[in-house]
C-alpha cells in the first residue's frame, strides 16, 4: 500500500470511530486504540505536510488565530420562527396552514424539539464542509468554520456521498449548536476557578464559544450540534422526516425524538410531552417546533418577512423557582443611575445557578411589595435575565418592613437626586468610582471599541492603581508599559496583548466610537443612525435640537441627552484625548483608486509562500476585491498556491484565470501604484 492510500484508509478509519462515537454515541473501539490511530495519522501527515487533506480529522483544529469573522451570504436565507405559547395559538397557526392550502389538502406536521442553542449554517460542497457560518441577520451570517471543524459531531465529508437519489454537490446543513446541561455547568465551575467570568446559560456559552478567536479554546469546548434541515438548490425532498432521515444518512446528528403527527390535537398531545419531558433532558429546549411535513405544501404556503408560515415555534412557559431574599443591595451604573438588586439565597432555574436579580426601581419594589427576607417567586423567560415575579405573602415575616431608597450613594457616599418624572436616583458625582468603571467597561466592551483582555477585573484594577480615570486615559496606558508589567500576575505577554487590541480598536468605525461615548439613550442603535446621518462627531455636536430630532426615530430626550453631553467641559475634555489617540470620528470611507483588483472576486486555494491565506485575504479587500469561498462560473481569479486540489481542478473547467502567486504579487504591486 503506498502512502497515499495509507493515509485515506487511515482517515476514513477514524472518521467512522467518530461517526460512531458523538453522532451515534456507540463507540465502535476504546480510547486508546484511537488516540494510537490518530496518532500515527498524525505523525504520518507532520512528515509529509503535502498530503494533507483539509478534511483530515487533524484539520479540526487549525493553527492561525481568526482575525475577524468575515461575512458569508447564506445561499438562502436562515429564517426564524413565529412563537406561539397556548394551545389557541397553535390551532390558529393550523387554521391558517389549512386555508391556504385549501380544503382538499391533508396536512402532517413534524413536531420536533426547539433546541435552545446557536444556530449555525453549513456549507458543502462536493461533499466536503466548505464554510460555517452563523445566523447573523437572516441574509448574511459571520464565517466560522474553524470553530465549527472542531465540533466533533460536524462531519468534515459526508457519508454515503455521492448519494444514489439525491444531487448533493452544494447543500447547506442548519442546525443548533448547543452544550450539555451538565457539560455546562463543569465549564462554569472550571471557570470558576480561575476566577474567569461565568456564562449565564449553556445558550450563551455555546453562542459565546462560537465566536472565541482561537479555534484551540474551542476545540476544548464540549460544543455538540443537532441539525435539523437540509437545502439545496436542486431540492428533490418531498418531506421534512425525509430530510432528517437524509440528514443521518449523511452522517449528522440528528434528534430522533421528532414526531409526525396527522393531526393538530396530536401535534398539542406532543407539545405538552415534550414540555413533560424536558427537565429530564440532558440539554435544553425551550420549546417544540411544528412543521407542515410535505415540502410542496411548504412551498405554497411560503414566508412572509422573516418568517415561514409553514413552521412555528411553541414556546414553553417560563420556570420558575422560589427562594429567600436575602438583602436588597442598590448597584450604582455608568450613568449614575442607582438600581436595587435582589440578594438572593442561590437557587437552580432554568440551566443555571441565581443568587442575583434586578428589581428595576424603587416603583416596582413598592408595587410588587418586596421586603428583604420575604420568599419570592423567580421566573426566568425567553431572555436570560430573572425577574421577581411576586412574593409569597404566607411565608412573611410578621416584623418585616417595606423598603427604604438609600439616601447617599453606597458607593462614594455623595447624596443621590430624583430627576422631575424619573423613577431612577441618581448619583451625580462623576469622579464616583462605579462610574468611571461603569463607563471604562461599557466603552471597551465587545460591541463598542472590543477592546479585548481590557474586563471589568483589569478595569478595577486600573481604577484602583490610578491607571485610569476615564476613557480617554486608556490610550495612554501604552506610556505607562514598564510599570503595568510589575504588576503581580499580569505580565508581558498579557500586557502586550492588551495594548495590540488597544491599538486595533483604534480601527472600529464611527457608529461603535459614538455608541462607546456611553451618551445617556444612545444605545448601539441610535449610534448608529446619528453616524449615518450626522457623518462627523464635528457635525453632531453642532446639530441643534431642531436638527436632532429631525432625523427619524430620534426623540426629545435623546436629542436633550446629546445636547447637554456636549455641553460638559470634563466630556469635551476626553474627545479631544480620544481624537489625538486617532478614533474614529467621522464615517467618511477611504477611497481606495480604481485598481486591478476593483470589484473582482477571488478564490483562493493551496498554501502560499509569501502570505497566510487569511492574509492575503485581506490584502484583497483592502483594494477593493471579493473573497469568495467557492469557484464558480461568476468568479474573476482563483489564486492556486501549492497543493491546491479541487477548487483548481474546478476553475480549470469552467475556465476560470488562474493565478500563481506571482502573478498575485505583481497584481498587489500595480495596486498599490494606482
Ligand atoms: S427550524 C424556518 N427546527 O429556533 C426554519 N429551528 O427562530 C427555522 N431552533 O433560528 C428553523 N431547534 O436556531 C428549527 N428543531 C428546530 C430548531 C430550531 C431550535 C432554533 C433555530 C431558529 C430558532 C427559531
Amino acid at each position: 500500500m503506498n502512502l497515499d492510500e495509507l493515509l485515506r484508509e487511515l482517515r476514513e478509519k477514524i472518521h467512522l470511530y467518530d461517526h460512531h462515537y458523538y453522532v451515534l454515541a456507540e463507540p465502535l473501539i476504546g480510547d486508546l486504540e484511537y488516540d494510537q490511530l490518530l496518532k500515527e495519522l498524525e505523525k504520518l501527515e507532520s512528515e509529509n505536510p503535502q498530503l494533507i487533506t483539509p478534511d483530515s480529522p487533524t484539520q479540526r483544529v487549525g493553527k492561525d488565530l481568526t482575525k475577524e469573522f468575515k461575512p458569508v451570504a447564506h445561499q438562502f436565507p436562515m429564517l426564524s420562527l413565529a412563537n406561539t405559547y397556548n394551545e389557541q395559538e397553535v390551532v390558529d397557526f393550523d387554521r391558517r396552514v389549512k386555508e391556504i392550502l385549501g380544503a382538499n389538502e391533508t396536512v402532517d406536521y413534524v413536531v420536533e424539539y426547539k433546541i435552545d442553542g446557536a444556530s449555525v449554517s453549513l456549507n458543502y460542497v462536493d461533499g466536503k464542509l466548505s464554510t460555517a457560518a452563523t445566523r447573523g441577520d437572516g441574509t448574511t451570517g459571520e464565517e466560522i468554520t474553524q470553530n465549527v471543524k472542531t465540533i466533533k459531531s460536524v462531519p468534515l465529508k459526508l457519508k454515503n456521498y455521492p448519494h444514489p437519489k439525491y444531487s448533493l454537490n452544494n447543500i447547506e446543513v442548519r442546525g443548533e449548536i448547543f452544550m450539555d446541561i451538565e457539560d455546562f455547568r463543569l465549564l462554569n465551575k472550571e471557570r470558576e476557578e480561575r476566577g474567569e467570568k461565568l456564562f449565564a446559560n449553556p445558550r450563551n456559552s455555546s453562542a459565546g464559544t462560537l465566536k472565541l478567536q482561537d479555534p484551540q479554546i474551542v476545540a476544548k469546548r464540549p460544543l455538540k450540534i443537532f441539525t435539523y434541515y437540509l437545502l439545496s438548490k436542486e431540492n428533490q425532498l418531498q418531506q421534512q422526516s425525509e430530510n432528517l432521515a437524509l440528514l443521518s444518512k449523511l452522517g449528522f446528528r440528528i434528534n430522533k425524538d421528532f414526531q409526525i403527527c396527522k393531526s393538530i390535537e396530536e401535534v398539542l398531545q406532543t407539545c405538552s410531552k415534550f414540555e413533560e419531558v424536558r427537565d429530564s433532558l440532558p440539554f435544553e429546549i425551550d420549546g417544540a417546533v411544528i412543521k407542515v411535513n410535505s415540502i410542496r405544501q411548504q412551498t405554497i404556503l411560503g414566508s412572509i418577512a422573516k418568517s415561514p408560515r409553514w413552521a412555528v415555534a411553541f414556546k414553553f412557559k417560563a420556570k420558575q423557582a422560589t427562594t429567600l431574599l436575602k438583602a436588597i443591595t442598590w448597584q450604582v451604573g455608568r450613568t449614575g443611575a442607582v438600581t436595587p438588586v435582589a440578594e438572593l439565597e442561590p437557587v437552580f432555574l432554568a440551566g443555571s445557578t441565581i443568587s442575583r436579580a434586578t428589581l428595576h426601581n424603587l416603583d416596582e419594589i413598592r408595587r410588587k411589595d418586596i421586603r428583604v427576607n420575604d420568599y419570592v417567586v423567580l421566573e426566568k423567560g425567553g431572555d436570560v435575565i430573572p425577574k421577581i415575579v411576586s412574593v409569597l405573602l404566607s411565608e412573611r415575616k410578621i416584623d418585616s418592613q417595606p423598603t427604604e431608597p438609600p439616601q447617599n450613594c453606597p458607593v462614594c457616599s455623595s447624596a443621590l437626586f430624583q430627576h422631575e418624572d424619573e423613577v431612577a436616583l441618581y448619583c451625580e458625582n462623576l469622579e464616583c468610582p462605579a462610574q468611571v468603571k461603569g463607563k471604562l467597561e461599557h466603552f471597551a466592551s465587545r460591541t463598542a471599541m472590543d477592546i479585548e483582555g481590557l474586563g471589568e477585573a483589569l478595569i478595577d484594577l486600573f481604577v484602583e492603581e490610578k491607571f485610569l480615570g476615564n476613557i480617554g486615559d486608556i490610550y495612554n496606558l501604552k506610556n505607562h508599559r514598564e510599570e503595568l508589567i510589575q504588576i503581580e500576575r499580569l505580565g508581558k505577554k498579557s500586557i502586550d496583548n492588551l495594548l495590540s487590541s488597544i491599538e486595533k480598536c483604534k480601527r472600529q468605525p464611527f457608529a461603535k466610537v459614538l455608541f462607546a461615548l456611553g451618551i445617556r439613550y444612545v444605545g448601539a442603535g441610535v449610534a448608529k443612525k446619528l453616524a449615518d446621518h450626522f457623518q462627523s462627531l464635528e457635525n453632531l455636536q453642532r446639530a441643534s435640537k431642531e436638527e436632532l430630532t429631525n432625523v427619524f426615530e430620534i426623540g426629545e430626550s435623546i436629542a436633550e441627552s446629546i445636547l447637554m453631553f456636549f455641553r460638559d467641559e470634563n466630556n469635551l475634555f476626553i474627545i479631544e484625548k480620544l481624537r489625538e489617540a486617532g478614533l474614529n470620528f467621522s464615517s467618511e470611507k477611504k477611497r481606495v483608486a480604481e485598481n486591478v483588483f476593483t470589484n473582482k472576486s477571488f478564490v483562493l486555494t493551496g498554501t502560499l509562500e509569501n502570505f497566510s491565506r487569511e492574509a492575503a485575504g485581506e490584502k484583497i479587500l483592502g483594494f477593493g476585491g471579493k473573497v469568495v469561498s467557492s469557484v464558480s462560473k461568476k468568479t474573476d481569479f482563483v489564486l492556486a498556491g501549492e497543493a491546491a486540489g479541487s477548487k483548481l481542478e474546478k476553475a480549470k473547467t469552467l475556465g476560470v484565470q488562474i493565478l500563481s502567486e506571482n502573478n498575485f504579487l505583481e497584481m498587489l504591486k500595480s495596486a498599490s501604484e494606482t
